[in-house]
């Protein structure tokens, strides 16, 4: 006896209706799990130490996850995406907060803005996945070649060895 196709169509149509109402199901109740973080932003705020120009580009491409001034979009608070904008976030100004400059030393922003122009120039940040929704945060070789000029400007002042322990040329 072979399958009677149009049971089986039928049955497929069932199938699809109970996944479509668990998924909606789902995709309710997530919103539903509390984020911390989410939609707020810390108050700690330095005023950034750059030409008006420079600032501009560190504001449209790092500041959403690199500072204290994160301009959360109404999709934020859409579980899952949430979930994955908090991380990011999260993470990012784990590793480095412009907006928590001020309170660090000088060799340690010098350092920051040394890895900044590393990530830029292998293209990892700002990350791919930000970009389809923030096309503003794309940098242009002009970009790049001005947060270059400006993030490299102090290398070498951070260095940790003491000019004294360099060999001397006779
Ligand atoms: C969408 C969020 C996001 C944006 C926008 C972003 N970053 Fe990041 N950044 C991160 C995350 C997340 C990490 C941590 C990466 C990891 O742990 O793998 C990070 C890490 C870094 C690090 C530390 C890298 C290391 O290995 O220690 C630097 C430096 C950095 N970002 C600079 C920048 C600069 C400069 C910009 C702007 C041109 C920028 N980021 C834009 C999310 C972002």
């Amino acid at each position: 006896m072979g399958a009677d196709p149009k049971r089986s169509a039928g049955k497929l149509r069932k199938v699809l209706r109970v996944a479509a109402i668990i998924g909606g199901v789902v995709g309710v109740g997530i919103q539903f799990i509390p984020v911390k973080n989410i939609g707020s932003n810390p108050s700690a705020r330095y005023k950034i130490d750059a030409p008006p120009e420079v600032e501009a580009v560190l504001r449209r491409a790092c500041f959403d996850c690199h500072s204290n001034e994160t301009a959360w979009p109404f999709y934020a608070r859409l579980a899952p995406g949430s979930w994955l904008m908090v991380r990011d976030v999260n993470k990012g100004r784990g590793r480095m907060n412009m907006s928590e400059w001020g309170d660090t030393d000088e060799d340690e922003r010098t350092t920051d803005k040394e890895n900044s122009w590393d990530q830029i120039e292998e293209g990892k940040m700002p990350p791919w996945f930000y970009l389809p929704l923030h096309p503003g945060a794309r940098l242009s070789d002009g970009d790049k070649a001005l947060l270059k000029s400006w993030m490299l400007a102090g290398k070498g002042k951070a260095a940790k060895v003491p000019p004294a322990s360099l060999p001397v040329s006779p």
